[in-house]
């Protein structure tokens, strides 16, 4: 827990020093065993694979992420207007790229006060308030670290809530951790608050599978880059070079399957997990799913969670949607 030092406007609370060792360990023991076997996404954003992140939203086969910037400069003035927020709560914030675009309306809007970015990785958290209070006149930023499954009742009291889920991250997670993590966010907000979900949609398989191939291999190192942050936590000996990175489209579950696959027979070393790992040539293990959506599947998911859909937007090619809800 830690107010900010060197700047009045900043207070960053940090969570995750509380969590249990113990079952952080078990999650990964558990899912490297599991079948198929697999990894924890969240563990994919230290401070590299932040940064790796951010490549992937530059790159001209990842679509999602300038789609969603151009719906959002189309329709920040009428979320800001139909909010009438003046604190920005944003799950899974990262490097706050797009939530600009909403800041802004806000700001327009003479509205902004408190912006909460709200994310696992600590320095990212860090490294967006210090540029937003400086891009913000008098803007207040208060932001959690910690796990957003877990942490989500420490978003601290404040005014008139935007809470902003972007990116389409709602997709990382299956079908019940989404709706139980919808839920627990509508639980939190207040009978005025609104609630602006991003959704990747439905479409093409080539061009769903490109975003997540890219030829200048960036994403292939963000998916490696899970192995490095496996060493540094629980010591693990894992090889990258000995993985190859595979992405391909599930189409039952219309879903993006990321996966590392073993390129020899091999065996891996995880001391603080008690655990040895014999992988044979070829098997997988399952490191991230990236479901899309459907505008109907969007609004069942929602109102399941008992959020009522005030307006959905979206591009001319429907690659990307954002529905505005508020409490049933
Ligand atoms: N919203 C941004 C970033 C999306 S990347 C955008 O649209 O571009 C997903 C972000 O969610 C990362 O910054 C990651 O650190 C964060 N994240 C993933 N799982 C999380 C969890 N369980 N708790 C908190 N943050 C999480
Ligand atoms: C953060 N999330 C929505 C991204 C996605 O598309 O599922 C993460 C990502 N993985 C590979 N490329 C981007």
């Amino acid at each position: 827990m830690g107010k900010s030092l060197d700047n009045p406007n900043i207070i960053i609370d940090v969570h995750l020093d509380g969590q249990d060792p113990k079952a952080l360990r078990a999650e990964i023991h558990d899912g490297l065993l599991s079948s198929p076997r697999r990894l924890p996404t969240k563990y994919f954003y230290d401070d590299r694979g932040s940064e790796l992140y951010e490549r992937i939203c530059e790159l001209p086969e990842y679509y999602q992420a300038r789609t969603e910037h151009q719906i959002l400069t189309r329709f920040a003035d009428e979320v800001a207007a139909t909010s009438r927020a003046n604190e920005l709560v944003e799950l899974g914030s990262g490097a706050a790229t797009k939530t600009r675009v909403l800041l802004n309306a806000m700001a327009r809007a003479e509205r902004l006060r408190f912006y909460v970015p709200f994310d696992f990785s600590e320095g990212i958290v860090r490294r967006v308030a210090h540029e937003l209070v400086n891009e913000y006149a008098g803007l207040q930023v208060h932001g959690v670290v910690g796990d957003f499954l877990v942490h989500l009742e420490h978003i601290p009291d404040g005014g008139r809530r935007l809470v902003v889920f972007l990116g389409g991250t709602i997709g990382n997670m299956g079908p019940e951790a989404a709706l139980a993590f919808l839920t627990s966010i509508q639980a939190g907000m207040a009978l005025d608050d609104y609630f602006l979900l991003g959704v990747q949609l439905i479409t093409d398989v080539d061009r769903l599978e490109a975003a997540y191939n890219d030829a200048a291999g960036v994403t292939a190192e963000f998916n490696k880059n899970i192995l490095h942050v496996m060493q540094a936590m629980v010591g693990a000996d894992f090889d990258p070079d000995a993985f190859e990175h595979v992405a391909r489209y599930n189409h039952e579950q219309h879903r993006i399957e990321m996966h590392l696959r073993s390129v020899r027979d091999q065996v891996v070393h995880l001391p603080d997990l008690n655990l040895t790992l014999t992988l044979a040539e070829g098997e997988e293990i399952l490191t991230e799913i990236s479901t899309k959506y459907d505008r109907q599947q969007t609004e069942a998911l929602l109102s399941k969670a008992g959020f009522d859909m005030v307006a959905w937007y979206t591009d001319p090619e429907e690659l990307h949607g954002l529905a505005l809800t508020k409490k049933s």
